[in-house]
């Protein structure tokens, strides 16, 4: 029998894609009223998977919400759908939402969580994207203030992010910069933000409003034990535009570079070497990962 190339698990029972369904009180779709997470495979391997999900427990614990199902239910689940598939390089989305029950704002209305894993395929970015980079504008759609959304919460609310991406795309770029509400930079629409000035590798700290990446902080210690320059600062958008290299950083993309922010180039207006030299330690690092975690899961029975 083939595999299939996509799959989604509802509350433990695996259906097709074409067969998952929510139901229309669900507070996720209602109120985006959810946390998630985002991790991919390599070789088969979920990546980072307890990191993720501590990340999930973090966001979850930041909205007051207790996840019902335990970390093995959840590895387990993940594992399974992963073996399911066809290929070895997946896209898995966990999304948790505080259930259905009537329709009213008040949390204590729901009548349980709700479980999603999302598994497909994840096709390989365009090469041209890492061999020339890409583009960012400045949005003056400004990123959730920590007191409304902290951003650190990977919740189900990201219609501001959806709109800063749709004028980005109105003008032609791959992405927007969101700066805060002190004008500093804060993150792209999905990915962290860095730049490198003078073999200096910046990205904002996590007190400017932005999402406490995985790849970010993977980069940050790789970077430091390559003896590497790695800073969290504060900077604004003229000193990301005025930089020698810029790239972002999120798990699906790893290291991307950005060779032009509205609309000029930055630096020579291509890669730079700061980037690729990064973006290779960090493919070792991946490979690293992903033998110790395929170790892991075989001794605990999770793959043959
Ligand atoms: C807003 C935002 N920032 C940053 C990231 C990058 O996070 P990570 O490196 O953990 O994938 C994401 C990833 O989805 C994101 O949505």
């Amino acid at each position: 029998m083939t595999k299939p190339e996509s799959l989604v698990c509802i509350n433990g029972n695996f259906v097709p894609p074409e067969e998952a369904f929510v139901s229309v009180f669900d507070r996720g779709f209602l109120y985006g009223d959810s946390v998630y997470d985002v991790t991919l495979t390599y070789e088969g391997i979920p990546f980072l998977l307890d990191s993720h999900l501590d990340r999930l427990e973090s966001s979850a614990q930041k909205i007051a919400m207790e996840i019902k199902w335990k970390r093995e239910e959840l590895t387990k689940l993940i594992y399974k759908g992963v073996n399911k598939l066809e290929g070895d390089r997946h896209y898995i989305r966990i999304i948790i939402t505080r259930g259905g029950g009537e329709i009213g704002l008040d949390p204590n209305l729901s009548d349980g969580q709700n479980l999603f894993l999302i598994f497909k395929e994840l096709e390989p970015y365009p090469i041209e994207w890492y061999q020339k980079g890409v583009s960012l504008v400045t949005t003056e759609i400004m990123k959730t203030p920590k007191k409304a959304m902290d951003p650190s919460v990977k919740s189900g609310n990201y219609l501001n992010n959806v709109l800063a991406l749709q004028k980005a795309k109105e003008k032609g770029a791959y992405d927007a910069v969101m700066l805060n509400h002190l004008g500093n930079v804060t993150e792209s629409t999905s990915a962290n933000i860095w730049l490198v000035e003078k073999g200096t590798f910046k990205t904002p700290p996590l007190s400017a409003g932005i999402l406490g990446g995985l790849t970010r902080k993977s980069v940050l210690q790789i970077g430091r034990e390559q003896g590497l320059e790695m800073r969290e600062i504060d900077f604004n958008a003229e000193t990301l535009r005025q930089a020698d290299e810029v790239f972002i950083t999120s798990s699906t993309r790893e290291i991307l570079p950005i060779t032009k922010i509205d609309g000029k180039p930055i630096g020579k207006g291509i890669p730079g070497p700061y980037t690729k030299t990064l973006h290779n330690h960090y493919s070792n690092f991946v490979k690293q990962i992903i033998q110790e975690e395929k170790t892991k899961a075989i001794k605990s029975g999770l793959i043959k």
